[in-house]
């Protein structure tokens, strides 16, 4: 090695010692006739000290290295006179006698430092570079735990991890594909897998029993914070299982991966049905580290001559704790952001109940303080608080509370920095209904199953069947979901006719499956974790791509390799695509 040590590993103890050291130059200062230079690693920052009149020939030449420049000093371990507390390494220095250059640096485009000068593009640009900048580095080190704890825990529940290949045909998960022509196929194309999920079925039929993968899936969506064109999964299978063992599976999972990075013993996830969290929440990822769940206020307000109410389907109400004092301001600002259209909502009727006991409505005109009492009541609510109400189609008021609920989770306080809530959410619908197309599409995938109770209902109405499907859901974060699947043909094939399919284009796609279960499929499910959002969570930060090493644009473009790009002419001749 061309060192002896890193940078971040020096402490008291080690005074004395010859020691050698390679880094990056991050910042240089004289005082006097002695100059320092700090020198950063992976592991931290070490501070070395040239001493111009000891050894004027190495203080010279650290004067002349300008930052990110890579060096290799040496020297002998000091105490150093004023120590930094804030710094692993603060107690000490070393006293440089030997000092070499190991590779020039340009100005870099933006300070590697914690507060950095540089905007998003440049440091995207600049991936590199960004990557050097600790609390940056540390998050793509939050991955590496995670996984690495993953594998341990899988591993000791007898998984084995299995590679799939990636130049595959179409899987659907409800995206569109990434595509991939074939040049000794001309004409013809791969599909990049959205999932590993039909291969990991046929290595179920194939007797591997417990498989997963750190896998990279790709999906042609549109980008948001929580989306990424390529990701990971930690993707996951097993065979003689019904759902509650997968359930307590990779309840047992997440729990142990919360416990070995933050020291975090999680309680029990509890469980909800899909029904219960969109009546509840008006989503199926409720956040559930703060309270205002839905009220039904249907009884106790309608019929009082308030003709939006009267002709509303639902009106939903939520209780905002201590929100009697909201100023107008702030309920102006709450109605235009659930009338803004993409939430949709005609407007915000809010009810105040004063500390004195009195209650005051937008609606007053129409309800008498005995009725908004009553409304208080329904809402559970106490002097001080603040009922805020939405009505109209029930899905569509249910959507735009969860907007505001979320919206009001926001406020300062509400939510414990480091808090953590996760809960199962199950009995999703087996299929919904596209209004665009006209056709039944699978709420998960096609592969899964019906809660064998509901199957007489498929063909009467595909609409009330529940699938033995769930989501773990943290923090209102979509982590992971899963399934038990479908392992008999005649099921599958009746599936595939239920989403539109004629027999021809199910067997043209996916009759591979369906062959493999007629040679004895065993009954499975499984489940595939988002790793990146899971990162994410436990990095406490919205955006994914922190966790990615090299992340896309919302654009989909990696602006440090400048992809996607034109291909030459050659190529496309090579490719038969002109
Ligand atoms: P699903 O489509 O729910 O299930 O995906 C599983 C998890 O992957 C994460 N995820 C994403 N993360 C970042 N960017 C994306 N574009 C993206 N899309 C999904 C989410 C999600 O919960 N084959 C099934 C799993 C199974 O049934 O076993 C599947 O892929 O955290």
């Amino acid at each position: 090695m061309l060192r002896t040590h890193t940078c971040g590993e020096l402490r008291i103890t080690d005074v004395g010692k010859k020691v050698t050291l390679c880094g990056w130059l991050q910042k240089s200062r004289d005082i006097g006739s002695i100059g320092f230079i700090d020198l950063r690693d992976r592991y931290g920052i070490t501070q070395l000290a040239f001493d111009e009149t000891k050894n004027p020939e190495t203080f010279e030449k650290a004067r002349i290295y300008g930052r990110e420049c890579v060096l290799r000093a040496t020297g002998v371990v000091d105490e150093r006179s004023s120590k930094n507390p804030k710094m692993d390494t603060g107690d000490i220095e070393i006293r440089v006698e030997e000092l070499e250059i190991l590779n020039e640096s340009k100005t870099p485009p933006f300070t590697i430092e914690e507060n950095t000068d540089g905007g998003d593009e440049l440091r995207m640009k600049y991936r590199y570079l960004d990557l050097r900048r600790e609390s940056v580095r540390k998050k793509i080190e939050l991955r590496h735990q995670v996984t690495k704890h993953t594998r341990t825990y899988l591993d000791a529940q007898s998984f084995i991890e299995i590679e799939t290949p990636v130049l595959i045909k179409s899987t659907p998960e409800g995206a569109r594909d990434f595509v991939v022509p074939s040049r000794l196929n001309e004409g013809e194309w791969y599909a990049l897998p959205q999932s590993p999920q039909t291969f990991k079925q046929l290595l179920m039929v194939s007797g591997m029993d417990k498989y997963y993968q750190i896998v990279k899936c790709f999906r042609d969506e549109d980008l948001r914070a929580d989306r990424q064109p390529e990701f990971t999964q930690i993707d996951c299978e097993m065979s003689f299982v019904e759902q509650d063992d997968i359930l307590n599976m990779f309840e047992g999972l997440t729990k142990f991966v919360f416990k070995n990075i933050h020291g975090i013993e999680l309680s029990d996830f509890p469980r909800m049905s899909y029904q219960e969290a969109m009546n509840t929440y008006g989503s199926d990822k409720p956040d559930t580290r703060f309270e205002m769940k839905f009220v039904y206020l249907d009884e106790v307000a309608r019929g009082k001559g308030f003709g939006l109410f009267d002709s509303s389907e639902s009106i939903i109400a939520i209780n905002v704790k201590g929100g009697a004092e909201f100023t107008r301001k702030q309920l102006d600002e709450l109605t235009d952001f659930v009338k803004q259209p993409q939430i949709g909502a005609g407007g915000l009727i809010y009810c105040r109940y004063n500390s004195d006991g009195t209650l005051k409505s937008s609606v007053d005109k129409f309800f008498s303080e005995e009725n908004l009492r009553q409304w208080a009541q329904t809402c559970n609510s106490a002097p001080g608080d603040l009922i805020l109400v939405l009505c109209g189609k029930k899905s569509s008021t249910q959507k735009q509370m969860n907007e505001l609920r979320l919206k009001l989770g926001r406020q300062p306080g509400l939510i414990r920095s480091g808090e953590y809530k996760a809960l199962w959410v199950v009995d999703f619908p087996l299929l919904e209904f596209d209004d665009e197309s006209g056709r039944w599409h699978a709420m998960h995938h096609p592969f899964t199953s019906p809660k064998p109770e509901d199957i007489s209902e498929l063909r009467s109405s595909p609409g009330k069947v529940r699938a033995n499907a769930y989501d773990l859901v943290i923090n209102g974060v979509e982590v992971g979901g899963g399934s038990i699947r479908i392992h008999d043909k005649k099921v599958q094939k009746e599936m595939f006719s239920l989403l539109g399919f004629t027999d021809e284009q199910a067997q043209a796609q996916f009759g591979f499956l369906m062959d493999a279960f007629e040679y004895g499929a065993p009954p499975h499910g499984g489940i595939a974790f988002g790793l990146d959002r899971l990162c994410s969570l436990l990095g406490e930060t919205d955006s994914i791509r922190d966790f990615i090493a090299f992340p896309k644009n919302n654009a989909g473009r990696d602006v440090m390799i400048d992809a996607p790009s034109p291909l030459s002419k050659e190529q496309l001749e090579e490719l038969g695509l002109k």
